[in-house]
């Protein structure tokens, strides 16, 4: 009688609270139908793993940075376990043996729906191998919300603990959904958080691994005028960020993007009146994709999550002249980066320590993915 009573009481409360209409909008399988203003939009707390709201990439495709991954729907790269979703890389040695690396032949187009190419573009869908330009030497994956949650304006907060070891390049980023203003960088892309998995990687003597984290914004009118070196923050912590959990924020509102790590302010991005073509100092002439969105354009559309561990790539990121106990051994401008770094596997492989507890260390793991709206 009493538990009736409750219920009724709670019942009535539901009803008669009002929902206050949001600026947040949203899309997708699991999207809700009314988004009330403040209300928890998305969440996952990985009690199991989800592939409805979690669609994996599958491709060789090295997310245009040439990084050495090879993304797929597999167990052994992303699984949940009490309560945690794992990020885990392994070796493509592992599964085809190591002179399939330099001779074999890789088609991820076929099969099922669930295992077909996500990305041809790079190669990314058939490659074969040879002595100087192997196939892809790690396994590991990516994982999207682009089919069943996308939004535009809300709070993020992700509860994870980084991998560690050498080259690896975690990330929990945005892409836009629509692709409203061009392709990259037209539309943009909100980096929540990157990092580099080496514990003693050092540029002047300031650690850029595992104690720093990086968050970006990319957006211009073409590749090569990608103004994101005016909003990228990095926050670093002598306590390395595998060492436990912290939450990883994103306040993204009509007026500015926000990023913050356990509650504290990172970086923020505030266009004026002309927008992000004034903040990143484009000229506002034909090029400029954005003059009739909003000053937030590209960020006034919806964008999705991802998450992935990669590792290496070409692009900078983890720079040439930065200095590890071993050093990297590829150039960014060698036509063999993957070789050369397959081949200098003794050097790097201990720091992975994937064959201790589980390959944990190297692993990027989420506790939740909150989303909620404004
Ligand atoms: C998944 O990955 C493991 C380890 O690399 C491999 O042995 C297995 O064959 C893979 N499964 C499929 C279905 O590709
Ligand atoms: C989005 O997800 C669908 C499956 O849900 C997939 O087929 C498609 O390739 C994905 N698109 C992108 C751009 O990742
Ligand atoms: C690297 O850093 C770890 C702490 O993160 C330390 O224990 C270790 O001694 C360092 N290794 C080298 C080779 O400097």
């Amino acid at each position: 009688m009493k538990f009736r009573l409750l219920a009724g009481v709670v019942a009535l409360a539901a009803v008669t609270s009002a929902c206050t209409p949001s600026v947040t909008t949203v899309s997708g399988t699991h999207a809700p139908v009314a988004v009330c203003s403040g209300a928890l939009i998305f969440a996952d707390d990985f009690e199991q793993f989800d592939l409805e709201k979690w669609h994996h990439e599958n491709t060789l495709a090295g997310g245009g940075n040439w990084e050495f991954q090879y993304y797929s729907n597999n167990r052994t790269n992303s699984f949940t376990n009490n309560g945690i979703l794992y990020i885990r890389p392994s070796l493509t040695s592992d599964q085809f043996g190591e002179g399939f690396l330099s001779s074999g032949h890789l088609n991820v187009e076929e099969g099922a729906t669930a295992d077909r190419c996500t990305n041809p573009q790079w190669y990314g869908c058939d490659r074969t191998g040879t002595p100087t330009n192997i196939l892809n030497p790690i396994k590991s994956a990516q994982i999207q919300t682009n089919n069943s949650f996308n939004f535009r304006y809300g709070r993020v907060e992700v509860r994870a603990k980084l991998p560690a070891g050498d080259w690896l390049w975690p990330a929990i980023w945005l892409l836009p959904a629509f692709n409203t203003y061009g392709s990259w960088p037209s539309s943009g892309e909100i980096d929540l958080m990157e990092s580099r998995g080496n514990r003693n990687l050092t540029v002047k003597g300031v650690n850029i691994g595992v104690q720093e984290v990086d968050c970006s914004l990319h957006f211009g009118p073409r590749p090569d005028l990608d103004a994101w070196q005016k909003t990228t923050w990095s926050q670093r912590r002598s306590q390395g960020f595998n060492e436990a959990f912290h939450n990883y924020q994103l306040e993204w509102t009509p007026d500015f993007l926000k990023f913050c790590i356990d509650n504290e302010e990172i970086g923020k991005a505030v266009p004026g009146t002309g927008g992000f073509c004034e903040y990143g100092k484009f000229n506002n002439n034909d090029l400029n994709p954005w003059k009739y969105g909003t000053k937030m354009a590209p960020f006034d559309q919806k964008f999705y999550l991802i998450i992935n561990v990669a590792v290496g790539g070409t692009n900078g990121y983890f720079p040439d002249s930065a200095t590890n106990p071993s050093p990297k051994p590829w150039k960014d401008s060698s036509t063999t980066a993957a070789t050369d770094f397959w081949k200098s596997r003794d050097a790097w492989l201990p720091t992975w320590n994937l064959d201790k507890n589980n390959g944990w260390d190297a692993s990027l793991q989420i506790d939740y993915i909150k989303v909620w709206a404004l």
